[in-house]
């Protein structure tokens, strides 16, 4: 009998270790992937996309604007964003017209211009169905090394922004009985990563944020959905911040890198607004394993993240090997 439910246990084990490797995401997100309601499902909605210029929000925004979702794409950057709603109209294919995308250039760091572009998008639409809050900036630094000032930009960007648009769309959808509030965390934003703690920091932060909302809006009509990308191939990494006020981090992300492509994250996130999942995970493995271990299994991950050192962690998530560490040695030597 004893060894009847050893050899249950080694199966399970296996079959859940065979998952992982296949799954380039959670198993609840995989099993609506393939099981739950299509994107073509939001057909008609009004989705506003911060970030859609370029990466995870240019890529949602054209899977959604190939099941005829209607758009509000945001960013700072107006030719990007004319360049994404051309892409997003050709492959609607005749799904959406000129007038079912609309473009608002807006730095999300500028509150003040929240409602008026959040009340400017709903006169036009006559009304938003779900916010998609996803821009952001990563970090690559040496914790004991960054500056306050860089800590305060990025919560500024990466989380203030996201609590008062949100705030805004909240205000909306009370008056109109509901609606969906999505937010592109990260991993980082679960498991505590090495060498970009301001950002783990914004990214955790949004958690407790949403999560809180979440509990207080239930039974409401208002949906919340925290979607954590690991690696993806973006312009993320040369945009990141890093410790020093108005630097960036510059280093590209190259096509052999072990990344999730742009299509397939925005095909996922899509997908997540479809279904209203509650948090979704979303990289190809050993991420997802990790993932699991770190919040199911916190002392084995612990025991792992010695055993593996922070430096073959980061080359593992950037697919490139660490300088920082070495570069602030060196400079404090100097
Ligand atoms: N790529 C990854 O590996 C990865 C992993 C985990 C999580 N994420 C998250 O995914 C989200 C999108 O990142 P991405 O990978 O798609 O990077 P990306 O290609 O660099 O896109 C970032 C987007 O954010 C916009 N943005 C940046 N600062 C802004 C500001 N002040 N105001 C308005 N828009 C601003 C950018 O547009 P403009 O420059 O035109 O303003 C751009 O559209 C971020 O929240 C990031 O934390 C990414």
């Amino acid at each position: 009998m004893f060894d009847f439910l050893i050899y249950l246990f080694i199966i399970y084990v296996v079959v859940y270790l065979v998952v992982f490797l296949i799954f380039d995401c959670d198993l609840e997100t995989g099993f609506y992937d393939k099981f739950g309601k299509p994107i073509g499902h939001l057909r008609g909605k009004v989705v506003f996309i911060t970030g859609a210029s370029s990466g995870i929000g240019e890529h949602t925004a054209i899977a959604l604007a190939k099941n005829g979702v209607k758009l509000v794409l945001t960013a700072r950057r107006r030719e990007e964003l004319e360049r994404v709603k051309r892409a997003c109209i050709e492959a609607s294919k005749t799904l959406l017209s000129q007038n079912d995308v609309l473009v608002i250039p807006m730095d999300v760091t500028d509150f003040s211009s929240h409602k008026k572009n959040w009340d400017y998008a709903v006169r036009h639409f006559g009304k938003v169905d779900i916010l998609f809050n996803n821009a952001g900036r990563s970090q690559r630094a040496v914790f004991e090394t960054i500056d306050m000032g860089v800590d305060r930009q990025m919560f500024e960007l990466n989380t203030f922004s996201v609590v008062n648009l949100t705030r805004v769309a909240v205000n909306y959808f009370n008056t109109v009985g509901g609606g969906h509030i999505a937010v592109v965390s990260s991993i980082a934003g679960i498991v505590g990563v090495p060498y970009s703690a301001t950002y783990d920091g914004t990214k955790h932060a949004i958690h407790g944020y949403m999560n809180a909302l979440r509990s207080e809006k239930t039974g409401r009509g208002l949906s919340v959905s925290i979607i954590c990308p690991g690696p993806v191939s973006t312009n993320f990494l040369s945009e990141s911040f890093t410790n020093t006020i108005g630097q960036k981090y510059g280093k590209s992300v190259q096509p052999t890198d072990r990344r999730m492509t742009g299509e397939r994250c925005g095909h996922l996130c899509a997908m997540v607004l479809a279904n209203k999942i509650r948090e979704s995970w979303v990289a190809l493995s050993p991420v997802i394993l990790f993932t699991y271990f770190a919040v199911y299994f916190p002392v084995s991950f612990n025991f792992l993240i010695k055993t593996i050192g922070p430096e073959r962690l980061f080359k593992l998530r950037d697919s490139q090997e660490l300088t920082l560490q070495e570069a602030y040695t060196k400079s404090r030597k100097e």
